[in-house]
């Protein structure tokens, strides 16, 4: 019985682990971020929540702006790309307001928290 339960715990230890770099920006949010950005919590941690488009826009507008500051705008990408690639950039980070480093998804590549983002701050 044991080493089944060893056998059961490693599977669904390595499915975990794996499944961050599979899962759709929805996915990962639901995995990761909803705890801090779902709309009935964010107020609480003073984050921007999910689909509340105001706050993201916002958000997109101070990020747009630091990467002028930064002289990291890529010019051949439209503005919402430039805003979007900054706001990885604290995600990745993290910040000193309660923004854990990757959100606390350690796995999740450059793309994952990309999609995570444009989901956030989407409508959908
Ligand atoms: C422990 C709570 C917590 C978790 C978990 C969390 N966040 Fe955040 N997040 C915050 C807070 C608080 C802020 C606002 C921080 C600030 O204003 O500096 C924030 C801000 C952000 C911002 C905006 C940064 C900016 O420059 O304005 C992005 C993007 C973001 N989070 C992405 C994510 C993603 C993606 C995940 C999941 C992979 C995640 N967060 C998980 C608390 C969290």
């Amino acid at each position: 019985m044991r080493i089944l339960y060893l056998i059961f715990s490693f599977v669904l230890f390595f499915s975990f682990s794996l499944s961050a770099e599979s899962g759709s920006g929805k996915d990962i949010f639901d995995r990761y971020c909803t705890v801090c950005h779902s709309p009935g919590m964010a107020s609480m941690f003073g984050a921007p929540a999910a689909q509340d488009l105001s706050a993201w826009n916002e958000r997109k507008k101070l990020a747009y702006d630091r990467a002028v500051e930064k002289n990291s705008i890529v010019a051949d990408k439209p503005k919402d790309w430039n805003s979007i690639n900054e706001l990885l950039e604290t995600a990745k980070s993290g910040t000193d307001k309660g923004m854990p480093p990757k959100g606390t998804c350690s796995d999740c590549t450059d793309e994952n928290l990309v999609s995570v983002i444009e989901f956030m701050s989407s409508s959908e």
